[in-house]
């Protein structure tokens, strides 16, 4: 891979002036995508539960990038907290103009071991969370007449399913039909509605929770992936930012899939034949060509 896919894809300044909100901002890819909108100029909001994260996420972002960040602690789950947030937000802004809901929490499990509130658990910080921010904002947006555009982080499996994370495909496809529908219903409005479905990324978050221990070694990630290799920060912060900004302004009610070919690689049903060995093709040739008719 070039040096140049670990750069910034757009022109300076190409958010300037927007005001972006990101749930789950503190870490992971969250934090990935704030640095980045703040260096083509946006101001942030980084909201999630943990505000001693949140605040030592927002010194290290201004130092790095000179730009403004705003840290609120707030539980999506919470419909008050989402509003005070947005409020709050607001107050010290003006305005708000993206919101991307990131925030998320999944673990592995057979399902038949979880208990309901387990299985709640997810479907509150996911799919509730979600709807509670994009109610909130839409909500703003339409009183005060401004335009507004929301980006969900889902995932590939919120149109395939997975088995062992079920709660979450369940909550990620919730918000997958989310975004469609919202797309339409709001998008007179002037609000646009889309998602992005990134294969693997590896962060602390996700890879504790989904691959813990010797996991991580004997399941490996990519492998998986036709292009061999797990994506970058950065890639996913491209794609986003380009999203988020008024170069995509036509785009409404997509989701753009991330991931390197891994979850077509799952799908197709010859493609395990990866594994026949080059040598053996010429023999495989001689007997399909031969086969009876
Ligand atoms: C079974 C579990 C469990 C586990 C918790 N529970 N962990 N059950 N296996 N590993 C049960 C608890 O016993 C409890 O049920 C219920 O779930 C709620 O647990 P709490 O700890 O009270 O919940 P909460 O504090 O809300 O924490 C939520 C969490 C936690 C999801 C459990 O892990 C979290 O905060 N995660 C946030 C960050 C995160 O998950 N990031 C990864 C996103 S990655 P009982 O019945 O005992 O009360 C991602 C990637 C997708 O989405 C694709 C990657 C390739
Ligand atoms: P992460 O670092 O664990 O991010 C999850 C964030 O959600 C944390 O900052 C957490 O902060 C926040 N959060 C959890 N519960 C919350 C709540 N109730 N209210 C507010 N915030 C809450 O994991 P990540 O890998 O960066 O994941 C980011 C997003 O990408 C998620 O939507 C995930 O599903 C998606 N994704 C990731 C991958 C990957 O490979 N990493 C692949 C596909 C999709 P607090 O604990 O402080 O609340």
């Amino acid at each position: 891979m070039g040096a140049d896919v670990i750069n910034g894809m757009l022109k300076e300044d190409a958010l300037k002036g927007k005001t972006i909100i990101i749930t789950g901002g503190g870490t992971g890819l969250g934090k990935a995508m704030g640095i980045y909108f703040l260096q083509l100029g946006a101001n942030l909001v980084i909201t999630s539960r943990k505000l001693d994260v949140l605040q030592r996420t927002a010194t290290e972002m201004e130092t790095k990038t000179g730009g403004r960040v705003l840290a609120v602690g707030c539980d999506v789950r919470n419909y008050d907290q989402v509003e005070a947030m947005l409020k709050q937000s607001v107050a010290v802004f003006g305005r708000v103009d993206v919101l991307v809901n990131n925030a998320a929490g999944n673990f592995i499990s057979p399902t038949e071991r979880l208990s309901a509130n387990a299985f709640s658990a997810i479907i509150d910080i996911v799919l509730k969370g979600s709807v509670n921010c994009s109610l909130a904002l839409g909500k703003y947006w339409i009183s005060e007449k401004l335009p507004g555009n929301i980006l969900n982080i889902v995932t590939t499996y919120a149109f395939t399913g997975s088995a062992y994370v079920v709660p979450s495909a369940c909550a990620k496809g919730g918000v997958l039909a989310m975004t469609r529908s919202l797309a339409v219903e709001w998008g007179r409005h002037g609000i646009r509605t889309n998602a992005v479905a990134p294969g693997p990324f590896p962060t602390k978050g996700a890879w504790e929770r989904l691959l813990p221990g010797e996991m991580a070694q004997k399941f490996d990630f990519k492998n998986r992936v036709p292009l061999k290799r797990v994506g970058e920060h950065q890639e996913l912060a491209n794609l986003t930012a380009f999203l988020v900004s008024d170069f995509s302004g036509y785009i409404n009610g997509e989701v753009i899939t991330i991931d390197g070919g891994e979850w077509l690689q799952g799908a197709g049903q010859f493609n395990a034949l990866e594994m026949v060995p080059a040598e053996m093709w010429d023999n495989i040739e001689q007997a399909t060509r031969s086969a009876s008719t």
